[in-house]
């Protein structure tokens, strides 16, 4: 009996932790895309690389005995969680969607919310500006149409080739980011103007602090849609709703 927990995410690596916690009994796998190079150390045994789409997935389901999907892929994950919802549909296996809370503006903040990427270059506009690129290094591509601008970019893993232009500065970082750190990031680089996806979390909100206190404004790329399944906003949810599905007895009984 094996709990699928589909990660990438700050939520897997805190379910992971939870689950090592409170139920360590439950046996579970966690699986990456494989993006990251260097993800974060797990406690439960990690499986890496796609399933081979829903006929995999559902393959996978089958081989492993799995029992229960947790899907904690981000909020820009647009295409693994439809995927779990098929699979999971078709061989009646419980899924339950870990989603996190989108960022939403405040008095103070100036934001331009914008559908994708695309339209995010856009919204750059036509006069050179100091950008500050917090989109993940998948995203740069795009922002090669509008060279014209001065891009500090700030990433997990090198973005390679990914925006060959002249004018880009690389920052390789992790987070979480302290809303100070970020603010004195921005006045040393002369940001003018950020462009974030609404990711959410508390990790990486420093940057939406620490432009509201600068007064700058942020291009924010809405998310993807994501399927009808049943959710939860927070990781201790996924242990009751484990009990719940009838799957598993804790030693605590809960
Ligand atoms: N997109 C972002 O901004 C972002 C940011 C931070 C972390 N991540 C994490 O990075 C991973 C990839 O993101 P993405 O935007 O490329 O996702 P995606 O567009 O939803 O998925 C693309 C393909 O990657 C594979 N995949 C995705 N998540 C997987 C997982 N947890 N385990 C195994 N295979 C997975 C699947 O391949 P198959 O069809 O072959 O199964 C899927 O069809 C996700 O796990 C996500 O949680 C994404």
């Amino acid at each position: 009996m094996t709990v699928l927990i589909l990660g990438g995410t700050g939520e897997a690596v805190a379910l992971d932790q939870h689950l090592a916690d409170q139920a360590p009994e439950i046996r579970a796998v966690v699986s990456l895309a494989g993006h990251t190079s260097d993800p974060r150390p797990l406690n439960l045994p990690v499986r890496v690389g796609g399933f081979g789409g829903i006929a995999g997935l559902r393959r996978y389901l089958v081989e492993e005995g799995v029992v229960a999907v947790i899907d904690a892929t981000h909020p820009f994950a647009a295409i693994m969680p439809f995927h779990a919802q098929a699979a999971c549909t078709a061989e009646n296996v419980p899924l339950l969607a870990i989603r996190r809370q989108p960022w939403r503006a405040g008095a103070g903040d100036d934001w331009r919310c914008v559908a994708d990427m695309d339209a995010a270059v856009a919204a750059l506009g036509s006069e050179p500006r100091r950008v500050f690129l917090t989109v993940g290094r998948l995203e740069l591509p795009a922002f090669a149409d509008a060279p014209r601008h001065h891009y500090l970019v700030r990433v997990i893993e090198p973005i390679g080739d990914r925006l060959p232009l002249h004018d880009v500065t690389v920052i390789q970082q992790r987070g979480p980011f302290h809303p100070d750190d970020e603010e004195a990031l921005m006045r040393r680089e002369r940001v003018e103007l950020l462009v974030t996806k609404n990711s959410g979390g508390d990790a990486t909100v420093g940057k939406l602090v620490a432009a509201r206190r600068l007064g700058l404004p942020v291009i924010m790329v809405e998310r993807p849609a994501k399927p009808d399944v049943e959710s939860v906003g927070h990781v201790d949810q996924v242990l009751p709703w484990l009990v719940a599905q009838g799957l598993f007895v804790t030693e605590r009984g809960v």
